[in-house]
C-alpha cells in the first residue's frame, strides 16, 4: 500500500483553471504524438455499472498508448454486483492496480469508492457529473473557436450530468455558457450556485433559462444531449413531451451566430433531441469530440499516474 497523497478526478471543481488549460494544452501534444509509453507497467480498473462505446475504448485505448494495460470490469462480473462492499473493492484493487476509472449511478458511490482506494479514481459518469466529457468539450471548443473569453456555449435540454460539467468547464475556463431546459429540468441549484460564483472571478456570464431561444441567442456552440439518461428509460415518454420545444433542429438554430458549431457527448438519438440535419449538416463537430476524449483522457491518466 502507497502513503503517497492521491489524486482523483471525481469533479473539474477539484481543478484549477490552470490544471484544466494544462491538460488541454496536454491533450493537444498528444494527439500530435500519440505513443509515449510513460506508463509502462501500470494498470487501470475500470468498472461499468453502465454502458458505453467512446469512455471505455477511449480510456482503454488510452493506457496502451502510455504503455500500460486497462481492465475492462462489468460490475455484473464483479463481486461488487453481488454485494461485495464498496470500500473493500476499493482496498481490493488499490493492491493490484494503479488507478480505479469507475461509471456508475450515484455520485456518492465514487466518494465512498474514492475514500477507501489508496490509488487515484477517475469518474468515467455519475448520475451527477460527467468530467471527462467536459474536458473533450472545452479541447473542442477551443480548436473551433481558439479562445474561451467572449464564446457563448448554448446548452439545451436536461439539466443532467453532462450539463453540470460543462456548466462547471465554461465558468472555470471564462466560457459564457447558457441552458435552456423545460421547467423541471433545471440543474442541481447548489452546482449553479457553485458554478455563478467560479464565473465571478474568470467572468464567465451562466444563465439557466426555460426559454430556447433566449438560451441559443446568438451562441457561437450549440450543445445537447438524450433527454433521458440511462437509469431514466421508463420516463422516456414523458420526457419525450417535456422537451419537445427544446429540440435542436434548423428553427432553433437559426437563432445562433451563423457560423456556430453544433456539439453533443453521443450517443445521439435523431429527430429526438435533435434533427439528423443538424447533427449530420456541415455545423457539427461531434466526431472531432469524440475523438478528443482520447486524447484528453490520456493527458490526464499521464497527470494522475505519470
Ligand atoms: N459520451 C460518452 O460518455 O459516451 P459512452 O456512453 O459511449 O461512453
Ligand atoms: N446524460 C447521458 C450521457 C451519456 C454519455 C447519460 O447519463 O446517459
Amino acid at each position: 500500500p502507497t502513503t503517497v497523497a492521491k489524486r482523483d478526478f471525481l469533479t473539474l471543481l477539484d481543478y484549477s483553471k490552470e490544471e484544466i488549460i494544462q491538460l488541454i494544452d496536454e491533450a493537444f501534444a498528444l494527439e500530435e504524438n500519440p505513443i509515449q509509453p510513460v506508463l509502462k507497467g501500470k494498470t487501470l480498473a475500470m468498472i461499468f455499472e453502465k454502458s458505453s462505446t467512446r469512455t471505455r475504448v477511449s480510456f482503454e485505448t488510452g493506457m496502451l498508448h502510455l504503455g500500460g494495460h486497462a481492465l475492462f470490469l462489468s460490475s455484473q462480473d464483479l463481486q461488487l454486483g453481488r454485494g461485495e462492499p464498496v470500500s473493500d473493492t476499493a482496498k481490493v484493487l488499490s493492491g493490484y492496480v494503479d488507478a480505479i476509472m469507475i461509471r456508475t449511478f450515484g455520485h456518492d458511490k465514487i466518494e465512498e469508492l474514492a475514500k477507501h482506494a489508496s490509488i487515484p479514481v477517475i469518474n468515467g459518469l455519475t448520475d451527477l457529473f460527467h468530467p471527462c466529457q467536459a474536458l473533450a468539450d472545452l479541447k473542442t471548443i477551443y480548436r473551433l473557436k481558439e479562445k474561451f473569453n467572449g464564446v457563448k456555449t448554448a446548452y439545451l435540454g436536461d439539466g443532467n450530468n453532462v450539463a453540470h460539467s460543462l456548466m462547471i468547464a465554461a465558468a472555470k475556463v471564462g466560457m459564457d455558457f447558457s441552458l435552456g431546459c423545460p421547467v423541471g429540468y433545471e440543474p442541481d441549484a447548489s452546482i449553479v450556485e457553485e458554478a455563478k460564483k467560479l464565473a465571478e472571478e474568470t467572468g464567465a456570464n451562466i444563465v439557466i433559462t426555460n426559454d430556447p431561444i433566449e438560451a441559443v441567442h446568438n451562441a457561437d456552440i450549440i450543445y445537447t444531449d438524450v433527454w433521458a439518461s440511462m437509469g431514466q428509460e421508463s420516463e422516456q415518454q414523458q420526457r419525450l413531451v417535456a422537451f419537445k420545444d427544446f429540440q435542436v433542429n434548423d428553427a432553433l438554430v437559426s437563432h445562433a451566430k451563423a457560423d456556430y458549431h453544433f456539439l453533443h457527448c453521443l450517443p445521439a438519438h435523431r429527430e429526438e433531441e435533435v434533427t439528423a440535419s443538424i447533427i449530420d449538416g456541415e455545423h457539427s463537430a461531434v466526431f472531432e469530440q469524440a475523438e478528443n476524449r482520447l486524447h484528453v483522457q490520456k493527458a490526464l491518466l499521464k497527470k494522475l499516474l505519470g
